[in-house]
């Protein structure tokens, strides 16, 4: 078995029976989260990691240049759903780091609870993203804000947070799904349209990424504060 870093806690490696797959190095080791493979070697265990269910697995496999969630960073994570791609993020901030993860339906934060369960690293916070206020007495300052919510007002909730929780050297990465936008409209008008909100408050958006053949119709946008 090859082992690939790819970047800091992302991996690729290479099986006989799986190829190459992208994974992240359990924080948890014997524990899969939500079914994923656990993979060994040597004094380590791999989780794989499936860009058919977490976009910014995706994102990787299409190429991302730039990954702002490293060992030691705090994520404020909007959207945290089941806590699929949660786990991984958690695996790779690592103890040093922390994954503030927001969610507003009571179910998807129970099954998370489940998920994350053992990785100390994860804040569940069952709260409307649209009020960033609400965790405040919660979540301190951040590094980076991962925002995968599937709202039309996704990219203004992205806005909000960010001013509410990072300083301008902060990251934000929006998941774009153009379906919960507008359906009418062709996807490449709704990037841009949500680039563009970003852009008018002062993000610089470093990289674009479209999702196929992971995922139809979505896109990540990694933007700066500064
Ligand atoms: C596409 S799913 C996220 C999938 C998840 N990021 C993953 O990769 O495992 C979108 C999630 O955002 C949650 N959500 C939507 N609007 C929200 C809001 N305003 N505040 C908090 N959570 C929200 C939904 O309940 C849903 O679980």
């Amino acid at each position: 078995m090859k082992v690939n870093q790819l970047f800091d806690g992302v991996y690729e490696i290479w099986t006989r029976e799986f190829g190459a797959q992208l994974a992240t190095r359990n924080l948890v080791p014997g524990v899969s989260a939500y079914g994923e493979r656990l993979i060994q070697k040597a004094s380590s265990e791999f989780r794989l990691w499936d860009p058919y269910r977490s976009k910014l697995a995706a994102a990787i496999k299409k190429g991302l240049r730039e990954m702002p969630i490293k060992g030691g960073k705090k994520v404020l994570y909007l959207g945290a759903a089941a806590g699929t791609t949660v786990s991984h993020v958690s695996d790779i901030v690592g103890n040093s780091g922390v994954v503030y993860a927001v969610e507003f339906s009571s179910r998807s934060i129970r099954e998370l609870l489940v998920a994350c369960k053992g990785r100390n690293n994860v804040v569940p916070i069952l709260s409307d993203a649209r009020n960033p206020e609400g965790y405040r007495s919660t979540v301190g300052a951040v590094d980076v804000i991962y925002a995968d919510v599937a709202q039309p007002d996704q990219a203004k909730i992205v806005v909000d947070n960010f001013r509410t929780y990072c300083s301008r050297d902060a990251s934000a990465m929006l998941v774009v799904k153009s379906r919960s936008v507008d359906v009418s409209e062709s996807p490449s008008k709704v990037f841009a349209g949500q680039r563009a909100i970003l852009e008018r408050d002062g993000f610089r958006v470093v990289e674009e990424i479209e999702l196929s053949p992971y995922e139809r119709d979505h896109e990540l946008i990694v933007g700066s504060g500064s």
